[in-house]
């Protein structure tokens, strides 16, 4: 995937160049200018002072010197003043100023920080949101760069308090802690026999846990009906259905995964192979980017080996995203976030 949100010490993340939330002097600071110039040592602020300041929404670049990167790109984001001062087009500025240095340099790999969302004062989920729709449509065209957004610290991350009750709302109601969980097992390994079972079943359970929890219990197939195998039709695969919901939502291929933040080799090794198996978070992804209903999305992920469960907080999430029809990855990411939980994309 071209673009990963991770959380870390920009300082310490050997990419080819890290970039740097400075000032207009560029002789160093506060917040991540200061780790930065702590960690590269005291040549960055010699090379620094030769290049004679930068606009705010430029940037330049230095060697990295003592920092596991190769490269430090300053770039200098705007001061927030409430959104009605140009701040969102200077941000998106220092993003792609910044990536055209990155790639004009020769790197192939960069990690950038959330600039201006700390001493500047940008909210930082709409610093968020400028980073990846800015650094996602820049990697429609350069998708052999892999970019990383660092996020340092999940404190002041706000997500809209009516959002957060909601979901709050919805995981109190539907997500079973593993607790909960192996305690209604418990009790039901134990159950009293079924009084048609034969005395050898009388000893099993009256039935799995697991089934005790699915909201619907799955019927299932008597496979002694089938004369043979050849009665067993196979269902089109993870892969053919992904192709047949890409062209009933009239997608194009890159449209769909590049929506999923699923890279171009992926998706050729998915299209290609119609027995592959994605994993759970790509496949989430897909439904998120197809804005699939929930049963189609039980449906796509079934074909790839998979359920959303209720004692698993990043599935009671995405469950409240789709059937809520609120298919903005950002939002959901900012969500998933905040629940200590893997991102999506
Ligand atoms: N690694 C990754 N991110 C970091 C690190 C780090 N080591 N340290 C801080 N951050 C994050 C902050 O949590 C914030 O989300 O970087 C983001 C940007 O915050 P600032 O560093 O305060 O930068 P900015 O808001 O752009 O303000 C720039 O602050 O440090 C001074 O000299 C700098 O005057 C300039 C101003």
């Amino acid at each position: 995937m071209p673009l990963h949100i991770v959380r870390a010490d920009i300082t310490t993340l050997s990419v080819d160049a890290i970039v740097n939330a400075a000032n207009e002097s560029l002789l160093g600071g506060g917040g991540v200018d200061g780790a930065i110039h702590r960690a590269a040592g005291p040549e960055l602020l010699v090379e620094c002072r030769t290049l004679h300041g930068c606009k705010t929404g430029e940037a330049k670049i230095t060697s990295g010197y003592l920092l596991p990167a190769k490269h430090v790109i300053h770039t200098v984001g705007p001061i927030w003043s409430g959104g009605n001062d140009g701040e969102e087009n200077l941000l998106r500025a220092c993003y792609r100023n910044s990536l055209n240095l990155a790639v004009e340099n020769g790197c192939e790999s960069v990690a950038f920080p959330l600039i201006s969302s700390g001493v500047y004062g940008y909210p930082k989920a709409a610093a968020l949101n400028v980073a990846v729709s800015e650094i996602s449509g820049f990697l429609f065209s350069h998708d052999d760069l892999l970019v990383y957004i660092v996020v340092f610290d999940k404190r002041g991350f706000e997500i809209g308090q009516t959002l957060q009750n909601d979901v709050q709302a919805y995981i109190d109601q539907n997500y079973v802690d593993e607790h909960e969980m192996l305690y209604a097992r418990s009790q039901l390994l134990f159950c009293a026999p079924m009084p048609s079972a034969p005395p050898p079943m009388a000893a099993q359970p009256c039935m799995s846990a697991d089934t005790f929890m699915d909201e619907e219990l799955v019927a299932f197939n008597d496979l002694d009906e089938l004369d043979d195998l050849d009665d067993f039709v196979l269902d089109e695969g993870f892969s053919e259905m992904l192709l047949r919901k890409i062209d009933e939502r009239g997608m194009t291929d890159p449209e769909c995964y590049k929506k999923a933040n699923v890279d171009r080799k992926l998706f050729s090794k998915i299209k290609s192979n119609k027995d592959y198996k994605p994993s759970k978070v790509t496949a989430i992804a897909f439904a998120i980017a197809l804005e699939l209903s929930i049963d189609e999305t039980d449906e796509l992920l079934m074909k790839a080996g998979y359920a959303l469960s209720h004692s698993n907080m990043f599935d009671v999430i995405i469950e409240y995203f789709i059937k809520n029809e609120k298919y903005d990855i950002f939002e959901i990411n900012d969500t998933l976030f905040k629940y200590d939980q893997v991102l999506l994309g």
